[in-house]
Parts: C-alpha cells; structure tokens; sequence
C-alpha cells in the first residue's frame, strides 16, 4: 500500500513538474493540455482517510457557495471561502442559503457528522457538487483549507488566472490526532506588527493549525499594554535586538489579533515569562527589583541573567494585575507564564515563586502553560508543560518531566532540535542559530510525538508546537524563510493519524506545496532534502 502511494506520488510529482515549469498560469503550459486535477492524497496535513475515485468537480462561471439553511457561522466560513477563490477565478461564487444538488456545499451539522469531533469534516467530490459536512464550524473551516488544496495552485494568486478550476472526484473523512497544535511567535526579541501576525496567521490556518501562541515579553521587549503598569509597554517595549525602535499593541491591537485568529479557528496563547527573561519590566519599574534599581533597557542577546525579585510584596501584586488584565483579554484557556531559563533565581525561590503565580492564573480562570522547567517546581493540577528539550537534554531533566506527565500534567511536545523554526537548516543558513544543531526538513518531520518522551504516557501528550524566536529574525520574509517548509511538517505530526507517516512519501507532498508558497508570494528555504518541481 505504501509502495503504491509513494509511486503514485512520483508519478503526480513528475506532472505536475511539468504543469508549473512554464511561468503561465496553471493549464496554460504544454500547449494547452490541461493540469490534472490534485489527488485527494496529496494533502498536507494528511487526512486521516481518503478514497479516490469518481468525476471531478470543475468550479466555474455559475457556481454558487451554498449553505443551505446557513448559520452566521457557517455563512462566514462561506464567504471566506469566496474571498479566496474570487480573485484568481474570476468569478462571482454568490454566497447562498438555499439548499440544491450543485456548487459548493458547506453543511454544518446533519447526519454521521457526530463523529468526526469538533474539529473534524468529512469531503466529497463528484461532477455536480463538492460538499464539506461537519459538526463544528472549526471543521467546515478546516475543510475549506482542504478544498483549496485540492484547486490548482493558481487558485492563491491574487489576479485573474486561466483555469479549469478541477478538483478529482472522491472523499476525505478528516480529524485530527491532537487538539493542541501550535505555533508561537517571539514578538519581544524583534516586535512584529498587527498586520505582519495577520499574515502569519493566514499561512497557520492553511496547515490547519490551532494555537497561536505569543511570546509578549522577554528582556528585550514588552510588548502589551498593561493600564495599571504602563511604562511596560510605552519603556520597556521601546526597543528591541539590535536597538532598533521596538513597538507594542495595545489592548485593541491585541483584541484585533485575537479576533483575526479566531476567524481562522486558532485560539491565541498569551505568555508573560517569568521569573527569568523579565529585564524588560525590571527596567520599567525600579520597585521590581530587589535592590530598588532599575537596570538599562537591553538589546544583547543573553541569557539568564534577569528575575524578578520572589522576597518582594509587590511582585505579586504586579503578577496579578498582569495575569488579570491578559486573562480578561484572552477568550482561550491558557496563559502561559514562561518559567525558562531562571538562571538568576535560586531553585528555592523558582519554586517559591511557581507556588504563588500559578494560583493566581487559575484566579483568573485560565490554564497554566509553562515551559518544562516547571515540571521542576510543582505544576497545578491541570497544568500544562511545554517541552523544549533536544537530544543534550539531560536524563534527569527529561525524568522529571515524564514524572510530571504521569501525575497528570499534561504536555505540548516543542523539541528544539526538531520543532524551533529558528535553528538554522544547515551551515550556509543566513538567518537564525544553531545552538541544538542544523534542523532540515527531515529532522524536522521524522519524529513521532506519541513516543517521544519515552515513560510519558499517550494520552499526556496534548499536542506540538513550533516556536519561532526572533533574536534573528524581523521581516515576514524572515518568518518565512525559517517556517518554511518546516512548519507544515510539524502541523502534520500534530494532525495526521502516525499512520500516514513517512518521510519518503511526506516529501513529494511537501514539494507539490511550493507552488502555492510561490503564488502567496511567501519566501520559502529551497531545501535540497526536498524535491520541488521546477520554479515557476
Ligand atoms: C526556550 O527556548 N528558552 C524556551
């Protein structure tokens, strides 16, 4: 079976080489033969089920978006939809609430639709109609990701493209392995604006991506707005690496972010590291520090070398203000308090500090993320712990984590040496750092998080992330170079069932995606473990 895939694979690959080499749009080269239509089995994430066969589908001039008996939600959903394949197509694809046999059909709810869970779809395709069904409107939106896959990559251009808009006939029952699939975004090392996380968001949601986690302050930067502190963000969110001008979002910038994920069904992640990584805020208020000293602003980029000081009264009256003004940002679950790297705080008073910050985030009605070091102290009950380790991590701090994991505390899998989209790809990687060696994209996908922590138990594993620290990076091509193609790689793993995995197979998929990239205009890592079709 595997065999007949990764054949079938070599022989789409080798079309739609073919299909892409000439600069036209797709169905334009090769004298006018037209591009087959994408298999249903080329998806990435890989869907849990698919069955090939039957007529296409082809979109064209009077094809409507229906939703018969549409809720707002699904209304939405629909009119994204449009927003997507209006331009390339051409065409108007009205957004309709009458039911009918033909166009594209997004069906929320309905029968056999229980089972695919709150994120699942199930996809047909025949000559008349391609249908998304699904239980939750989080699965219809996942399910549009699917469909534009499944269109030519001319689809994601911006301008008027020649057709036919095929897409094979089949279906697809789809849900994922893990309710936890992230990315993080380090705003704090270099600010990203509203608009450049709108655009990173765009490109999770299209590898159906759950979570966006931000990391709004570490030592060189604080970058949200805090009413009852704010020289937070108007002083210590005033620079960044480098030294340049920095920046912050207020409390609207941030609701926008929030509300723009959640549109594309990605829940925002709020992390305040602390104890350590707080120079930023130490700078900003002299009476955070043990010895009543503010520090300078910094734009090095070390380590552990700050931590807010755990014998003082105020602290925690910062930590609580903080913790409540986010939490009431906040529509997700989480809050992440960071709790890396304390290089500067004593184990006694890690601990001592965890006691008491972490009740304050269940105060405020929220979950605890930390990073693993909190398997350290004593996660609450119902944490979560971030695992960040690579193939040095230590015996014993990789034990005390499994040790965690089997008293319940949960994990969201980040290994650095597989899952940093920071890590350079090679030693020619002009952007980055290397300090848990080269990740190419291989490395990157070939692991298994369901054993990775060997002890962990199975259902400990909530998840996997992939965090992107920006002590190097500062432009959204930046962000783009080093995201792909790692990142649909660790999407997979957080949505495909282990079953589907395979590298020789995944790298002929993740090839086919780069035209897409090309026509989205994103600055994707040619990688030479991969094998792209000729450019565009
Ligand atoms: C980390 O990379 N310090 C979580």
């Amino acid at each position: 079976m595997r065999r007949r895939r990764l054949l079938f694979s070599l022989l789409l690959i080798a079309a739609a080489g073919l299909g892409t080499a000439a600069a036209e749009p797709p169905g334009a080269a090769g004298g006018g033969a037209t591009p087959a239509a994408t298999p249903l089995d080329q998806v990435v994430p890989a869907p849990a089920s698919v069955r090939g066969g039957g007529r296409a589908f082809t979109l064209g001039e009077g094809t409507r978006i229906r939703v018969p008996g549409g809720s707002g939600e699904a209304k939405r959903i629909a009119g994204y939809l449009a927003g997507l394949l209006r331009p390339a197509t051409g065409y108007d694809l009205p957004v309709t609430t009458k039911g009918g046999p033909d166009g594209i059909v997004l069906r929320l709810g309905g029968r056999g639709t229980g089972q695919l869970g709150a994120e699942g779809y199930r996809l047909t395709s025949g000559s008349r109609a391609v249908t998304i069904s699904a239980a939750r409107p989080a699965g219809l939106f996942h399910g549009v990701q699917t469909l534009r896959q499944l269109l030519p990559a001319g689809v994601e251009r911006r301008s008027a493209q020649r057709g036919p808009w095929r897409i094979a006939g089949g279906a697809i029952a789809d849900s994922p392995r893990y309710d936890y699939r992230g990315a993080m975004l380090d705003v704090s090392r270099h600010f990203f604006t509203v608009e450049q996380v709108k655009r990173y968001i765009d490109q999770l949601a299209a590898y159906k991506i759950n979570k966006l986690h931000l990391h709004l302050s570490d030592d060189q930067g604080w970058r949200i707005a805090i009413d009852s502190w704010p020289r937070l963000a108007t002083y210590g969110g005033s620079t960044q690496v480098g030294g340049g001008p920095g920046g912050h979002y207020t409390k609207d910038d941030y609701r926008e972010i929030v509300r723009y994920a959640a549109d594309r069904y990605l829940t925002v992640v709020p992390e305040i590291d602390m104890p350590g990584h707080t120079n930023a805020a130490l700078a900003s208020y002299a009476e955070l520090n043990c010895n009543g000293q503010a520090p300078p602003l910094y734009t090095g980029t070390n380590v552990g070398f700050s931590s807010l000081c755990v014998p003082k009264a105020v602290t925690y009256d910062f930590i609580d203000d903080v913790i409540r003004e986010i939490a009431a940002l906040t529509p997700g679950p989480y809050l992440h308090i960071g709790g890396d790297e304390a290089h500067s705080t004593s184990h006694e008073d890690y601990v001592a500090f965890m006691d008491k910050a972490q009740p304050v985030v269940a105060k405020y009605g929220k979950t605890v993320i930390g990073w693993h070091q909190l398997t350290g102290a004593h996660p609450a009950k119902g944490a979560v712990a971030q695992y960040w380790g690579y193939d040095k991590t230590g015996a014993q701090e990789q034990a005390q984590v499994v040790d965690a994991a089997r008293n319940g505390t949960r994990l969201v899998l980040s290994p650095a040496d597989r899952a940093y989209l920071d890590m350079k790809y090679d030693k020619n990687t002009p952007l980055g750092l290397s300090w848990a060696g080269y990740v190419d994209a291989k490395r990157s996908y070939d692991w298994d998080p369901g054993g990775y922590l060997k002890g962990a138990p199975e259902a400990s594993i909530l998840g996997v992330e992939a965090p992107m620290w920006t002590e190097t990076l500062s432009t959204s091509a930046h962000l783009e170079y080093m995201a792909f193609p790692r990142l649909p790689g660790i999407a997979e793993l957080g949505w495909s069932p282990a079953s589907t995995h395979d590298w020789e197979a995944y790298k002929y998929r993740l090839a086919a995606q780069a035209p897409r990239w090309e026509a989205l205009g994103i600055n994707y890592y040619r990688s030479p473990e991969v094998p792209w079709p000729h450019r565009g």
